[in-house]
C-alpha cells in the first residue's frame, strides 16, 4: 500500500490538493500510513521510485476524491430506473439500433449511479472511511466514474464497440468487491457501533452494484446471438434447471470439504418456465445450498455417509414464483436466530473448533481451482436477502430448532400482474 508515499507525492506536486490546506488528505494519508505500519516509512529512494508510478496514478485518485465536483454534481441526478419489461420489449432492430440506444443509455446512467456510491463512501464514518481495504473500493468507483464520463459521446458502431470493451474491463476490475469490502469492515468492526449504517450502507451498496452489473452485463449480452435470451433476461427460464445447476457446484464445494454430501430432491412446478434474469439466482441459489448443506453435513458428523436429504420446492403463480429449500440440518438455534441476517456473522470459526472437523478444514479449505469457500464470511444470507428485495421479493427463514431450517426466497415474475421492480 502507498498512500504514504503518494501523501508524500500529492503535497509537494498537486497544487489543487495544496489549496484545500491541512485537511482530510493529510489527515487520511497519516491514518492510512498508521494502518499499514510504520515500516512503510522507511523505504528506500530507490523504492520510492519504483512506486511513483503507482503514486501518481493513486494521487490522481486522491486528488479527485477532495476536488471533483463533477462527481456532485452527477450525484445530484436521479438514476433513471427501467422495467425488466423494457429491455424485455425493447424491440431489436437488424441495424444494431438497439444496441446504440442500450450503449447511449448506460453512458448518461453509469456515472450517475457511480456518483451516488461514491457519496456512500464519502459519507462513511471517518476512521472507516480511511480503512485501506475500503479505501482501495472507493478508489475503484472514483476511477470507474472517471473513465465513464469522460468517455466521448457514442455516436456510431466504432464508438459502441470501444466502450463495450471498456464496460467489460470494468466489470472485470470490479468483480471482487463484495469480497474485498467484507475484508475491509471486518477489519474495522471494532470501531463500528452503529450496526444499522453499516447495514444500509452495505445494502445500499451492493444492490446498486448488482443493478450496474446485470444493465451492464445486458449491454453486453445484447451483441449475442441467442434465440433463447435478451440481453440477460432468458425468455423461458427452467427454475429446475438452473436449481439443479448450482445443486451440482454445491455438492462438488460439499463433498471437497467433508467427503460427502447430501442429496437433492427437486419437487413441485418442476415444469415451470417463464422469463427471468438469471444473474441474481446465480449467485443467491449457490448461498442458501451451501448453507442447507453445510448445516445437514455438521449437524451429522458422526454419520456422514448417512445423512438426510436437502427438499427443494418450487412453486409458480401469476405474481411471482418461491423456491424453499428445506434441510434437516438441526435449525438454527433460538440464540442465534436474530443475527444470521447480519453482515459478518457466521458460525464457521465454531466448526472449526469441533475436533472432528479441524483435518478436513487443515486440508481442505479454500483449495481446489473451484473450490471456493464453503462458508466463512457472514455475507450469504444479508446478501441473498438484500438481492431479493431488491427484485421486490423476500427471503425469510423458518427454523424447527432441533429438526431443520426452510429457506423460502420470493421472487416478483418480471411480465406477471404486480407491479414489477426496477433494476
Ligand atoms: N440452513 C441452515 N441451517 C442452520 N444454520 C444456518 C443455515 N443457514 C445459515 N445458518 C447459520 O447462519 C450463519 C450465517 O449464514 P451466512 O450464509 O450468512 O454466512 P456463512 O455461511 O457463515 O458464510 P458465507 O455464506 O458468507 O460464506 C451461518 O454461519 C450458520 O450458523
Ligand atoms: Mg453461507
Amino acid at each position: 500500500m502507498a498512500l504514504d508515499v503518494c501523501f508524500f507525492f500529492v503535497l509537494r506536486t498537486s497544487p489543487k490538493v495544496r489549496n484545500v490546506g491541512r485537511s482530510n488528505c493529510q489527515r487520511l494519508a497519516l491514518l492510512s500510513a498508521v494502518e499499514t505500519g510504520v515500516n512503510e516509512r522507511f523505504r528506500s529512494t530507490s523504492s520510492i521510485s519504483n512506486y511513483s508510478e503507482l503514486a501518481r496514478e493513486r494521487s490522481k485518485t486522491v486528488t479527485s476524491f477532495y476536488n471533483q465536483s463533477a462527481i456532485d454534481v452527477s450525484a445530484e441526478k436521479p438514476s433513471v430506473r427501467l422495467t425488466p419489461s423494457t429491455l424485455l420489449y425493447a424491440g431489436k432492430s437488424p441495424d444494431g439500433n438497439h444496441i446504440l440506444s442500450s450503449a447511449k443509455y448506460l453512458h448518461k446512467e453509469l456515472p450517475v449511479r457511480i456518483a451516488h456510491r461514491i457519496k456512500g463512501f464519502r459519507s462513511l464514518p471517518f476512521i472507516i472511511g480511511c480503512n485501506p481495504t475500503i479505501l482501495q473500493v472507493h478508489e475503484l468507483y472514483i476511477r470507474a466514474y472517471h473513465v465513464l464520463s469522460d468517455f466521448p459521446a457514442i455516436k456510431d458502431q466504432e464508438v459502441e464497440a470501444r466502450y463495450s470493451k471498456l464496460v467489460q474491463q470494468l466489470l472485470d476490475d470490479h468483480k471482487d468487491v463484495v469480497t474485498v469490502l467484507a475484508e475491509g469492515f471486518r477489519e474495522c468492526r471494532k470501531h463500528i457501533q452503529d450496526e444499522a449504517l453499516i447495514r444500509n450502507f452495505l445494502d445500499t451498496t451492493l444492490t446498486s452494484r448488482l443493478g450496474i452489473r446485470m444493465l451492464a452485463t445486458h449491454h453486453l449480452a445484447l451483441h449475442e446471438e441467442n434465440p433463447d435470451y435478451v440481453g440477460i433476461i432468458c425468455r423461458r427460464l427452467s427454475p429446475k434447471k438452473i436449481i439443479e445447476k448450482w445443486v451440482d457446484f454445491a455438492r462438488r464445494l460439499c463433498e471437497h470439504q467433508y467427503g460427502n454430501s447430501p442429496r437433492v430432491r427437486i419437487n413441485g412446478h418442476v415444469a415451470a418456465r417463464f422469463p427471468f434474469i438469471t444473474l441474481p439466482l446465480d449467485y443467491i441459489l449457490p448461498e442458501l445450498l451451501k448453507n442447507a448443506m453445510r448445516a445437514t453435513m455438521e449437524s451429522h458428523l458422526d454419520t456422514p455417509y448417512n445423512v438426510p436429504d436437502v427438499v427443494v420446492t418450487i412453486a409458480n403463480n401469476d405474481t411471482d414464483f418461491v423456491i424453499r429449500i428445506s434441510d434437516r440440518g438441526g435449525g438454527i438455534p433460538h440464540s442465534i436466530m436474530d443475527k444470521v441476517m447480519d453482515y459478518h456473522f457466521s458460525t464457521a470459526e465454531q466448526s472449526t473448533q469441533d475436533p472432528r472437523m479441524s483435518n478436513l478444514f487443515n486440508t481442505m479449505t479454500n483449495s481446489g481451482p473451484q473450490s471456493g469457500p464453503m462458508h466463512g464470511f457472514g455475507f450469504g444470507l444479508p446478501t441473498s436477502r438484500a438481492y431479493a428485495e431488491y427484485l421486490g421479493g423476500s427471503l425469510t427463514l423458518q427454523s424447527m430448532q432441533g429438526i431443520g431450517t426452510d429457506v423460502y426466497l420470493r421472487l416478483r415474475h418480471i411480465d406477471g400482474k404486480g407491479e414489477s421492480f426496477r433494476l
